[in-house]
């Protein structure tokens, strides 16, 4: 099994290189992102409750997206591979991450960190806001929080992976087919064509 985490803070471009990637190499996408918005969708307890800490920027309880993401994996058992974006983004996730895979006889494969200047993120987000439906992206204080998050307790996840020698920096600036590629040589080079 190959798990890729797509790494980086918002805006950085995890969404976008994930569709790209999981196209070309036939893995599961899970995005804690889009399972908690289809929550909010839903108007689940679950959606209503992780609603008040998605619009105000901050982090939902590493329990609620710990349990999305076991189920997710409890429900991909053939899976070829998984690519996780936007998780695990706290230290206790990551170690939370590390047991669900060992208890799969798996473990994470390879760190992408998608590095991205922050007044291009703040410009990517705002300008999603303008047509988006997400209410995170409408307000500049909430992207700032978004991304004062990310410092404070999202960072260290790198870190922590770096220590295993699992990670690689990649620049997120450029064209999306520029990044791609880069992502792409790093992947084949862990796991050859
Ligand atoms: P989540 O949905 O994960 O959002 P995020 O990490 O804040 O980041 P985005 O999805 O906005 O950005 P992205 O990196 O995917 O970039 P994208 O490709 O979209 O999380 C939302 C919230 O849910 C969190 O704040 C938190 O409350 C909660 N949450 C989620 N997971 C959690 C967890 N594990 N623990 C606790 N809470 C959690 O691109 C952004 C924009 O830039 C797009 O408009 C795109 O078109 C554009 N773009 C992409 N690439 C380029 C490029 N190369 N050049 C120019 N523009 C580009
Ligand atoms: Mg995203």
């Amino acid at each position: 099994m190959f798990n890729l985490i797509l790494f980086g803070p918002p805006g950085s471009g995890k969404g976008t290189q994930s569709e790209k990637l999981i196209e070309k190499f036939g893995w599961i996408h899970l995005s804690t992102g889009d399972l908690l918005r289809k929550e909010i969708a839903n108007a689940t307890q679950l959606g209503l409750e992780a609603k008040a800490f998605i619009d105000k920027g901050q982090l939902v309880p590493d329990e609620v997206v710990i349990g999305m993401i076991g189920s997710a994996l409890d429900a991909n058992p053939n899976a070829k591979g998984f690519l996780f974006d936007g998780f695990p983004r706290t230290e206790a996730q990551a170690e939370a991450l590390d047991a669900l895979l060992a208890g799969k006889g798996s473990e994470i494969t390879l760190v992408l960190a998608l590095e991205v200047g922050e007044e291009e993120l703040v410009a990517r987000l705002l300008n999603r806001g303008l047509t988006s439906s997400r209410s995170d992206d409408r307000d500049e204080n909430v992207i700032r929080k978004r991304l004062q998050e990310y410092h404070n307790k999202t960072a260290i996840v790198a870190d922590y992976y770096a220590k295993f020698g699992k990670v690689a920096r990649i620049k997120g600036e450029g064209t999306i087919d520029d990044i791609f590629q880069s992502l792409v040589a790093e992947i084949e080079a862990k796991q050859p064509a």
